[in-house]
């Protein structure tokens, strides 16, 4: 199988330069419209489609965003593998800003948002143990140059539209999450349940407000961070090469294999 590349571009990346064929595409999906237009192309041979998470213009927040319709989207397009870029607070000290992390487990504190394609009528559970891909990790690291890269991360999500008060920040410490952002769920559970290889390459824009060697996070430090290493976070789309296959070593793309409930004779048509 030829594998397809989706990219949701998150805040400070809205577009990609340099596709070739590249359209601005309009998909509607079960789940209404995504984010934003579909950018589709070709970069170095490999498909892609690109979706700025909160649209052009950054319109949509954290808690509104259409994650389902935006997987549907991406999915309806053919793509097989989603890099998620995403703007996240440390909450360690050797995660610095402007460093990038590659994500590999979430804690999920988000709970104004739809969760699931699935609901009554048809009835699935997949398994979320390991929310995101190895193999597709794999291909982000080695496309990384510049920037450090920290592996191996846990990524609280929160709901946002505030940042966290103090006490909140070192208790997500304590819980041992080490970075911190509004988006990365639903969107990893969603792309597991639309068996989408899923890896998120976060960039760290800030301290959150834990640290005492640096005031609280406002959005003018994020925009500065994420302006200084957007071309960083383009340049590993550029690089990021993915060989053809038949399936995933870690099975993310079968992952509904064992996960529907509901009898077939039982499920809407
Ligand atoms: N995105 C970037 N920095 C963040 C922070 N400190 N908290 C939540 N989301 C963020």
């Amino acid at each position: 199988m030829t594998p397809k590349l989706g990219i949701i571009g998150g805040s400070g990346l809205y577009q990609i330069a340099g596709l070739q064929d590249q359209a601005w595409v309009t998909v509607e999906t079960p789940w209404g419209p995504p984010s934003d237009q579909v950018l589709t192309g070709r970069l170095n041979g490999v498909e892609m489609a690109f979706l700025p998470r909160h649209g052009r213009g950054h319109v949509h927040t954290p808690s509104s965003l259409p994650y389902r319709a935006n997987i549907a989207a991406l999915k309806a397009l053919g793509v097989t593998d989603v890099l998620a870029v995403s703007a996240v607070g440390s909450l360690r000290e050797d995660y610095a800003p402007g460093d990038f992390v590659l994500v590999d487990q979430y804690i999920d504190r988000t709970f104004a948002r739809e969760k699931s394609f699935f609901g009554p009528g048809l009835v699935a559970h997949v398994s979320v143990a390991h929310p995101t891909c190895p193999r597709l990790s794999d291909a982000v690291a080695e496309a990384v140059q510049g920037p450090k890269l920290h592996r191996g991360a846990t990524y609280l999500a929160m709901e946002g539209p505030q940042f966290s008060s103090r006490a909140e920040s070192l208790l997500y410490r304590g819980w041992g999450a080490d970075v911190i952002g509004m988006t990365g769920m639903p969107e990893a559970k969603l792309a597991r349940e639309a068996e989408l290889a899923y890896a998120c390459l976060a960039m760290v824009t800030d301290y959150d407000c834990w640290h005492e060697g640096h005031g609280a996070v406002d959005v003018a430090q994020v925009i500065a961070t994420l302006t200084a290493n957007a071309e960083a976070a383009r340049d590993v789309v550029r690089r990021l090469s993915l060989a053809p296959r038949e399936t995933c070593p870690c099975g993310c793309d079968r992952a509904l294999e064992y996960a529907v409930m509901t009898a077939p004779s039982h499920r809407d048509p």
